[in-house]
């Protein structure tokens, strides 16, 4: 399946050459606030390189940058479960601060939940949100994504213990 497209943005592989993009928008508290510490803060030329050698995520098939007016401005992707949940796959994203509250990540969401969940043959796709990001709850609920739970004080971050909110979208053969 050919990879999945949306007006104001282009997915795609991410490239060796997006090294300065890349540094420059997610090297912000921000950004990193909300998701996990393998994205940290500050976020150092050394970590791009890392993240674009493929040594942070497995830079697989269904993770892409997120391009906007040529530049990538931020990412997407899942992690597959495996043995008794390779059924389903965790979704997880980011943008730069620019690029927030233009209704993108709704967009972005609508072209890739549908088309990762077929080509990979995902029957459920699952995000957790922390308690303080209400914009990243928000998309996930515009995206078709019901909130199922909330695991109390599960995350540590910066030594302040956070909920996450657990959301999910099922294909329907599922339920
Ligand atoms: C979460 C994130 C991807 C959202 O991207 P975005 O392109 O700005 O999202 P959208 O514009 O499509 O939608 C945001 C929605 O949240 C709402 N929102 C934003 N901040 C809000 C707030 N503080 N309170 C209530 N609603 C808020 C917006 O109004 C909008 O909803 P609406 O369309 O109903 O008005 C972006 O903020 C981001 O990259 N954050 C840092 C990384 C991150 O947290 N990733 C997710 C980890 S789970």
């Amino acid at each position: 399946m050919s990879v999945p497209q949306g007006e104001g943005f282009v997915l795609r592989a991410w490239r060796s050459d997006d090294l300065d993009a890349l540094v420059q928008h997610a090297n912000d508290e921000h950004v990193s606030r909300g998701l996990s510490d393998r994205f940290p803060f500050p976020y150092t030329r050394d970590d791009g390189q890392r993240f674009l050698a493929g040594q942070v995520v497995d830079l697989g098939a269904s993770v892409f940058a997120i391009e906007v007016a040529g530049q990538a401005c931020g990412g997407i992707g899942i992690r597959p479960g495996h043995g008794e949940r390779s059924h389903g796959a965790e979704l997880g994203y980011w943008l730069g601060h620019s690029c927030w509250g233009q209704g993108l990540m709704t967009r972005v969401l609508a072209a890739y939940v549908p088309w990762v969940m077929h080509s990979g043959g995902f029957t459920r796709l699952q995000a957790s949100v922390m308690d303080a990001n209400v914009a990243s709850a928000r998309v996930l609920l515009k995206s078709g994504f019901v909130e199922e739970g909330r695991l109390h004080a599960a995350v540590n971050k910066r030594g302040q213990l956070h909920d996450l909110r657990l959301f999910a979208r099922l294909d329907g053969r599922q339920s």
